[in-house]
């Protein structure tokens, strides 16, 4: 019998960045001087960097070739015109206002539609999501699906809307109080989970009935049409492109961070249906990021993004990227190492309080995970948890949330499978030593707001 091939990835490298792996004695030093924040090293003192998957992938041959012919006029430029080119052809929304980043994005567009005390439901909103909702006195309301919230329950798509949830809230308010809902593709907060066509319709449909607009925060878009090729019933003969097209039949608008499905290093953009909507919100773009047709972003990297989302949405490329996360998930949960299941597009999240259960969650029990896992191996993750949670606005007592998770992040074409492996073994050591670990960290210093950023800790002795 002649073998089988393996799987390859789906291209070739053509230019490198040298990486350092350190001493433990090294990393102890450093991450002592940072007061235990990971977001305080610099990134020559991590070995393999999974903080995010955004803003930090490869750009391919094609995109350094668009790069250099960026067009940087002021107004009309011709890169903005191959990036409108390119998100209505292949997202279907006619027109684009370029912004720096999403978040970017968020901040013009709930400028426009968002009053004070406003209902704005969705699926786990991104913090900067629920931090520009609430930055305007509005409230997020999660209708996710329960399963999202247990680790161990196996669904295709744990990023899916709870429709009943919905509904409800649709009846609770009135429509003029809820500008929009927001359906996050994949989720990345309940595990970079997708949301499935089906769920999609209904929510469209429902939001049709009660005459709300829909849109999509679609950062990571394509990887969610990877799922519903390879998980939905229906989907598996269509290209990418059909899928993802079909996808935003169901969305008025988009927001987007270029940084992860884009495959560029920064960058975001508004997709809109409708004519007026768009030009309403043009006022809001020229203040806060630029004129309507560069928003923030240089012209090269408007052409580097139209490429990007092009290559973001082959299959070959998708199947590389999602290949390698499960790798790693398959790694470690073979070894018992609890993830949330199944696996996500873009991350793993490791289960820290199922992994280190002697940790009390007073002493932050993901964050101590991550700094674990930096001495062992140089590797940087990131906190989900009571660190991320925050104080509650009002009474100042810290928030902890259902789960405490380590979120390993990978970025795009970036890193290879011997670096998985060796993010594996060092997960696998500290998991077979994991009942030595019984203090985390207590916090010394913390800013008033998004404290996870800056805060100091010290070990618990
Ligand atoms: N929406 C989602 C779902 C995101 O994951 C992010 C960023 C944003 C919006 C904001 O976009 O960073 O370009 O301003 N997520 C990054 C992460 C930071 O690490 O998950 P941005």
């Amino acid at each position: 019998m002649p073998m089988e091939l393996p799987f390859a990835e789906s291209y070739r490298i053509k230019m490198v960045e040298p990486i350092y792996l350190s001493t433990r004695k090294e990393r102890e030093e450093w991450i002592k001087a940072t007061n235990y924040n990971l977001f305080g090293l610099r990134s020559e003192q991590v070995y393999i960097d999974l903080l995010t998957d955004s803003g930090t992938g490869a750009m391919s041959d094609r995109q350094w070739a668009a790069l250099m012919m960026g067009d940087e006029s002021y107004a009309g430029a011709k890169s903005f015109y191959n990036l409108q080119e390119a998100v209505h052809r292949i997202l279907g929304f006619p027109f684009t206002l370029p912004t720096h980043q999403g978040r970017a994005a968020e901040n013009v567009l709930f400028s426009r539609l968002i009053r004070e005390g406003d209902i704005i439901p969705g699926n786990s909103h991104f913090d900067t999501t629920k931090g520009h909702i609430e930055y305007r006195k509005a409230t997020a309301i999660d209708c996710t699906i329960d399963e999202a919230f247990n680790t161990e329950s196996v669904h295709p798509f744990k990023g899916n809307v709870d429709i009943n949830k919905l509904e409800a809230v649709f009846k609770k308010y009135p429509k003029e109080k809820i500008p929009f809902i927001i359906v996050t593709i994949t989720n990345n907060t309940a595990g970079g989970q997708p949301v499935s066509l089906q769920n999609l319709k209904e929510v469209s449909a429902l939001a049709k009935k009660y005459d709300i607009p829909v849109v999509f925060d679609s950062a990571r878009f394509a990887e969610n049409a990877y799922f519903i090729k390879t998980r939905e019933v229906g989907y598996a003969d269509k290209t990418i492109k059909e899928i993802v097209r079909e996808m935003f039949q169901y969305a008025d608008i988009m927001t987007m961070s270029s940084k992860k499905d884009g495959i560029v290093n920064m960058g975001g953009f508004i997709g809109f249906k409708n004519e007026e909507l768009y030009k309403s919100c043009w006022v809001y773009n020229i203040m806060f990021e630029g004129y309507v047709t560069y928003g923030g972003m240089s012209g090269r990297d408007m052409n580097a993004l139209a490429v990007g989302l092009d290559e973001a949405t082959e299959f070959e490329y998708l199947n590389t990227r999602i290949l390698q996360v499960k790798y790693l998930f398959d790694k470690l949960t073979s070894h018992g190492i609890p993830c949330q299941q199944p696996a996500g597009g873009h991350a793993i999240f490791v289960d820290a309080g199922k992994m280190l259960p002697h940790v009390p969650r007073e002493q932050f029990v993901a964050q101590t995970l991550g700094v674990e896992l930096y001495l062992e191996a140089g590797v940087r993750g990131v906190e989900i948890g009571a660190l991320l949670a925050d104080r509650d606005p009002i009474t100042r007592e810290n928030r902890y949330p259902k789960l405490e998770l380590l979120r390993l992040a990978i970025p795009r074409r970036t890193y290879t499978n011997n670096h998985m492996d060796v993010v594996a073994a060092a997960l696998i050591n500290i998991f077979e030593r994991r009942d030595s670990i019984r203090t985390g960290y207590r916090i010394v210093e913390e800013a008033p707001i998004m404290r996870h950023f800056t805060l100091k800790l010290e070990p618990v002795k």
